[in-house]
């Protein structure tokens, strides 16, 4: 079989949801391509720009040089309850200070009883929840009500800027188990997926603790506090690379629901996804959307790895392009953009107190550079496309964006941006994952 490199897959998708848009189209990126000096953030759907593009999900290895993506704002211990939203910034509002905003948002979310539910009306790519402040090793927990219903996944996890990942994923299709999944540099193995039944045999009506304990040398899953599935460091050595291939480097924390039974999308992820998506279905009866419901969320974080360059305690960063744990260090850097045309290479661009050729190239690049979102990477699995005759790589994942329902277009935003928005809605390393489930039927 042909194997396209997950960054191609990125690639692909996210062109298909640009080419839309006339006016710009972003430069694309690879890890064979970088992104050029004047758009230099390559987003996580593999497209360069600046603002939004360098914040959470900006690769540094595809970037332009390691340090065009902003510092990553370093772990915060925290526990997050659900009385109101103040603490969450829609993705197009977000320019980097997890202080002000600990959640970066796209779809609808919606509060209930003090829970979070993320909502997928019909015909939607329903919602997205991503945590600004980056973990770096620790244990993060949610009590967790998947959503129902085939072709509905809900998913818990952590992605990283240079695509290591830890998952749960609830397929609406069978409500007595859960998956979990882990990725290296977004690298596609098949043997990483594995599923675990849950107590009591129903994911949506009954409330489970869901945690992933992430440390240096192992990883664990657990529901209800019991393990149910771990990884070890030891166990990823791979002899020709000469490295761990573990999930080693500072990743975000999400959660959000998508559509991956969506009619327009490929068969096989339709198919994994337990079936295509009934949009009559109870819930969409009931309460006008598919939903599934987050309690506390914690997060405790670890201490970095010994070893570790500790120069301060603001945010983590990459000194080298090996995109492994020791290419980590912990830095003073700040984490905030001024505006939409800045970058982790001029922070300040855009800013009143700054001269006049900025202040050229920061409405040069809002007015015709998607926002990408910070808070965006969301999804599950990350990986890659394959296909023989092409039909994998056509998947499905394009399909899923265009089709998001847009009540941002309404909003008087620009065009690129509201295009952006609908992008941001879908789960798109979900989409990704089903890509790679499709590609080992
Ligand atoms: C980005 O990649 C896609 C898919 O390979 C391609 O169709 C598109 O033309 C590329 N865009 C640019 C600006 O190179
Ligand atoms: C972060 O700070 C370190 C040391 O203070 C410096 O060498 C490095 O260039 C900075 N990196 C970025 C991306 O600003
Ligand atoms: C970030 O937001 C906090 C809280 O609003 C504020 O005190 C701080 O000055 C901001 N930091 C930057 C760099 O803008
Ligand atoms: C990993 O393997 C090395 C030697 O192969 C051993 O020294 C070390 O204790 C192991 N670590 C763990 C956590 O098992
Ligand atoms: C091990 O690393 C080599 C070289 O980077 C790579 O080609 C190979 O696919 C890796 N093996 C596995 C099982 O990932
Ligand atoms: C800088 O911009 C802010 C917001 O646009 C504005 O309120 C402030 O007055 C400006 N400051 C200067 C010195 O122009
Ligand atoms: C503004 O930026 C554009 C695009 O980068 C450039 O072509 C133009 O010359 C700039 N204008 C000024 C006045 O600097
Ligand atoms: C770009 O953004 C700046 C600051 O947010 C704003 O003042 C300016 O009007 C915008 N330019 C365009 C062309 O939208």
């Amino acid at each position: 079989m042909l194997r396209l490199t997950p960054a191609l897959v990125v690639a692909y998708l996210a062109a298909n949801i640009v080419a839309q848009d006339d006016d710009f189209t972003p430069p694309n990126c690879s890890l064979d391509e970088l992104c050029p000096e004047e758009y230099p953030c390559c987003s996580v759907y593999g497209q360069c720009g600046t603002g939004a593009y360098c914040l959470g999900g900006c690769d540094p290895l595809m970037s332009h040089s390691l340090d065009s993506c902003a510092p990553m704002p370093v772990c915060q211990s925290k526990t997050y309850t659900w009385e109101n939203l103040d603490n969450a910034a829609k993705n197009n509002e977000y320019l980097g200070n997890a202080s002000e905003a600990d959640w970066v948002y796209s779809g609808y979310p919606e509060l209930e009883d003090g829970n979070l539910l993320l909502t997928m009306p019909k015909n939607s790519v329903g919602s997205l929840f991503g945590n600004n402040h980056y973990v770096w090793y620790g244990k993060i927990g949610a009590h967790v009500k998947s959503s129902r219903g085939a072709g509905v996944v809900t998913a818990f996890i952590l992605l990283s800027d240079t695509k290591d990942e830890i998952d749960y994923e609830w397929v609406g299709a069978d409500l007595t188990q859960v998956e979990t999944n882990w990725y290296f540099q977004g690298v596609l193995n098949y043997d990483n997926g594995d599923s675990s039944k849950v107590d009591s045999g129903n994911t949506f009506e009954d409330w489970h603790h869901y945690e992933i304990d992430w440390s240096p040398d192992a990883l664990n899953w657990l529901i209800d506090g019991d393990i149910v599935r771990t990884l070890t460091k030891n166990s990823t050595w791979n002899e020709t690379g000469n490295r761990y291939e573990y999930p080693q480097t500072p990743s975000r924390m999400q959660m959000s629901l998508w559509p991956a039974g969506q009619a327009s999308n490929a068969e096989g992820t339709i198919e994994w996804a337990g079936g295509e998506i009934d949009w009559d279905s109870e819930d969409i009866q009931d309460k006008g959307y598919y939903y599934a419901s987050f309690g506390e969320v914690t997060v405790e974080c670890y201490d970095p790895p010994s070893g570790t360059n500790i120069i301060g305690d603001v945010s983590y960063d990459f000194k080298d392009d090996a995109g492994l744990e020791s290419s980590v260090e912990v830095t003073d850097n700040e984490t905030v953009l001024a505006s939409l045309g800045a970058t982790g290479l001029d922070m300040d661009l855009g800013s009143n107190s700054t001269s006049g050729s900025s202040g050229n190239s920061t409405g040069v690049t809002n007015a015709t550079v998607p926002v990408n979102q910070g808070g965006t990477g969301n999804e599950p699995g990350s990986s890659t496309g394959t296909g023989t005759s092409g039909e994998t790589t056509s998947t499905n994942a394009p399909g899923t964006f265009n089709q998001g329902t847009d009540d941002d277009s309404s909003d008087g935003e620009n065009a690129a941006l509201s295009q952006n928005e609908r992008v941001l809605k879908g789960s798109f390393f979900a989409v990704l994952v089903a890509v790679v489930v499709l590609i080992t039927m």
